[in-house]
């Protein structure tokens, strides 16, 4: 099969990853709980992905780094955790539902939001309808840092700026730019950064990540047992206990730890310029075919991360995706979670083909690709 459906999940996960989740599950015990040397020695192996992983987003607190099962999850741990009834949030318009259903369910709490308009290739007029989104009650601004779908860049830093010159607090969800496009937490004012751990971190599935990287500490969303201070009911206030209660997805965690080593080997730069290489091309053998709808201009790196969908003309995407499935191609058509992504481009009834390379992908593959949607 050609996998080109990297940005659900990146497979295949590479072999060190498999190795290590393989041996996470032959040598492990409950990490923080017991006192035998089995318990310590994991409670170890989770620390150092910890570490591991604040060094990644060059955050120095590695407490603060808090494993989740998703970034979905950790999304909803900033939500919740923060927004009261009276505050107003700020979000973009390509943002998936991992933002806009927790948003949404907070309305109902008194919380309200606006959509901030992203133009894509200009980054002044994004910022500026940042800027004209705020108002006096706004508390957060949380944002995407790339579409899911179109694969469009969002200025982050500038954002992140402009949040705190008004005051008002900063999440990103990185599900989609982690692994591809560096991020700087200590140079940044980024209060909370979410992300998966099993996309461009090539880690296992059941895998997330939220660094609590400013000085605002959210209230938590679930209580439970951490291993520490076990006489008291009251949730601990200590970082990442605070956030981890119950057992955690041990084998992922010390995965995920093997798959940053991965990114970290084969570094980012060298992973974005293949996977933009095999983008390009695509885009280019697309555009010489005209019964296929491109929607965006050719990806740039400044503006774009490697991810293109498109829709050929009079055909449903899922009906294409089913196609391409039959020849042996792993994409994913519809709405991918983000129906204000294709909102913005009018394709809500059709969805789109998305097309997501990862490392392992081949110009081959896409050659391939490309034979078969002429074909179509
Ligand atoms: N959010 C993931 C995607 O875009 C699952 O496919």
């Amino acid at each position: 099969m050609i996998y080109l459906d990297n940005s659900a999940t990146t497979y295949p996960k590479p072999l060190k990853v498999r190795q290590a989740v393989a041996s996470a599950m032959q040598t492990a015990a409950n990490p923080g709980r017991s006192g035998h040397d089995l318990a310590l020695m994991s409670s170890e192996q989770i620390f150092k992905t910890r570490k591991t992983a604040a060094d990644f987003f060059h955050f120095s607190k590695e407490e603060n780094v808090i494993f989740t099962l998703n970034c979905t999850m950790a999304v909803n741990m900033v939500l919740k955790g923060i927004l009261k009834n009276g505050d107003h949030v700020v979000v973009s318009s390509l943002e998936h539902n991992a933002v806009m259903r927790p948003l949404e369910k907070l309305t109902q709490k008194g919380v309200s939001y606006t959509v901030a308009e992203v133009f894509p290739c200009d980054n002044d007029k994004t910022v500026n309808s940042f800027r004209q989104a705020i108002n006096g009650k706004t508390k957060m601004i949380i944002c995407t840092h790339a579409s899911n779908v179109w694969g469009i860049k969002l200025p982050i830093e500038r954002i992140a700026a402009l949040a705190h010159e008004y005051g008002v607090l900063f999440a990103v969800d990185t599900a989609q730019s982690t692994g591809i496009v560096p991020i700087d937490l200590n140079n940044s004012h980024i209060d909370f950064l979410c992300t998966a751990g099993h996309k461009g971190l090539y880690g296992p599935m059941g895998t997330g990540i939220l660094i609590v990287s400013g000085n605002t500490i959210p209230d938590t969303i679930i209580e439970g047992g951490t291993g520490t201070n076990s006489i008291s009911f009251q949730q601990p206030e200590e970082l990442p206990e605070r956030f981890e209660s119950g057992t955690p997805n041990y084998s992922g965690i010390v995965g995920l730890r093997a798959g940053i080593d991965f990114v970290n080997a084969n570094k980012i730069e060298n992973i974005s310029k293949h996977e933009f290489t095999l983008i390009k091309h695509l885009y280019k053998e697309l555009s010489k075919m005209p019964k296929v709808k491109l929607y965006m201009p050719e990806p740039s790196e400044e503006y774009f991360v490697p991810i293109l969908s498109f829709n050929i003309d009079g055909t449903d995407s899922e009906n294409v995706s089913s196609f391409l499935n039959k020849k042996g191609i792993a994409v994913r058509a519809g709405l991918q979670c983000s129906p204000m992504a294709h909102k913005m481009t009018g394709t809500l009834e059709t969805g789109a083909v998305r097309i997501s390379p990862s490392i392992f992908t081949k110009s081959s593959d896409i050659d391939y690709l490309v034979s078969v949607i002429k074909k179509i």
